[in-house]
């Protein structure tokens, strides 16, 4: 048994979060540059926790500018074992409404201006991101949600865009009929495939805003009206959140699912 430590990692208009004990920011260096901006560290229910605003308080990180790596070794240098991500989305699917939390099972990475692994020149290691969510840990945000009423929807396939600019009428027509997308966000890729190579639980809860182009029904996206489904969305996530340590408990056993042993068999390079 190990300790867990939960991280949350906060999208757009998630900045803080209410509730810790003995909540501090503390700066943590990384060799992979600095992290989006200090982490909140406290306890809940006896859990430890700790919070990062991925574009950083004030908004300053763009999806591209992201630091994804030194975020998620940050969080793993704290001793983080499980992360979880809270972000806004866009919806493909009539069903799958503005308010509404989807718990992503499966993503589609099309982004293309971002670092997106730790290996490289050196040490060359290809891990399997087949199942790129912690089945454990997404059990547990359903669970979390469900426990405080909101409507979520228990699987969905992630389409991540580069941005910042939203997608054409076309692309929005392209990624739902074409390539079969739910949701569709600019920050969960490469973060998901990030926190596999450092062997961490990952899950996301992903909270819709809006239904991105596609809608005959509905405008287009614009920030102002992403704003305010948000804001009541935070709340929400704020509320789902703290029932989390309850559920995942202060010990933890190796995880079930294998993502703590991610490489295992995944480094090529020879040991020297
Ligand atoms: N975040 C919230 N809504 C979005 C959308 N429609 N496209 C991309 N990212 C989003």
């Amino acid at each position: 048994m190990t300790s867990t430590k939960i991280a949350v990692i906060g999208g757009s208009g998630i900045y803080d979060i209410d509730g810790l004990d003995g909540a501090e920011w503390v700066s943590v260096d990384s060799p992979w540059g600095a992290p989006s901006d200090q982490i909140l560290t406290g306890t809940l229910d006896g859990v430890a926790m700790a919070f990062l605003p991925r574009h950083g308080r004030g908004h300053v990180h763009s999806p591209t500018t992201v630091p994804y790596r030194a975020n998620i070794d940050a969080l793993r240098r704290l001793g983080v074992t499980d992360v979880i991500s809270v972000s806004a989305c866009g919806s493909f699917r009539e069903e799958m409404a503005p308010g509404d939390f989807v718990v992503v099972d499966q993503f589609i990475d099309r982004t293309f201006a971002r670092e997106k692994s730790f290996f490289g020149t050196g040490c060359v290691a290809h891990v399997s991101v087949a199942h790129p969510t912690c089945p454990r840990l997404s059990q547990a945000c359903i669970t979390a949600a469900t426990d405080t009423g909101i409507n979520v929807h228990s699987s969905g396939t992630y389409l991540a865009m580069e941005g910042p600019q939203f997608s054409t009428l076309a692309e929005s027509k392209m990624y739902r009929e074409s390539l079969g997308a739910d949701v569709i966000g600019m920050t969960n890729m490469p973060e998901a495939k990030l926190a596999r190579e450092a062997e961490l639980c990952y899950a996301s809860v992903a909270m819709i805003t809006d239904y991105d182009s596609w809608h005959p029904d509905h405008g287009e996206v614009d920030v102002t009206k992403i704003i305010e489904t948000l804001m009541g969305n935070a709340d929400k996530a704020g509320t789902m959140v703290a029932r989390l340590p309850a559920l995942l408990g202060a010990d933890r056993a190796p995880c079930p699912h294998g993502c703590d042993r991610a490489l295992e068999y995944a480094i090529l390079t020879r040991p020297e």
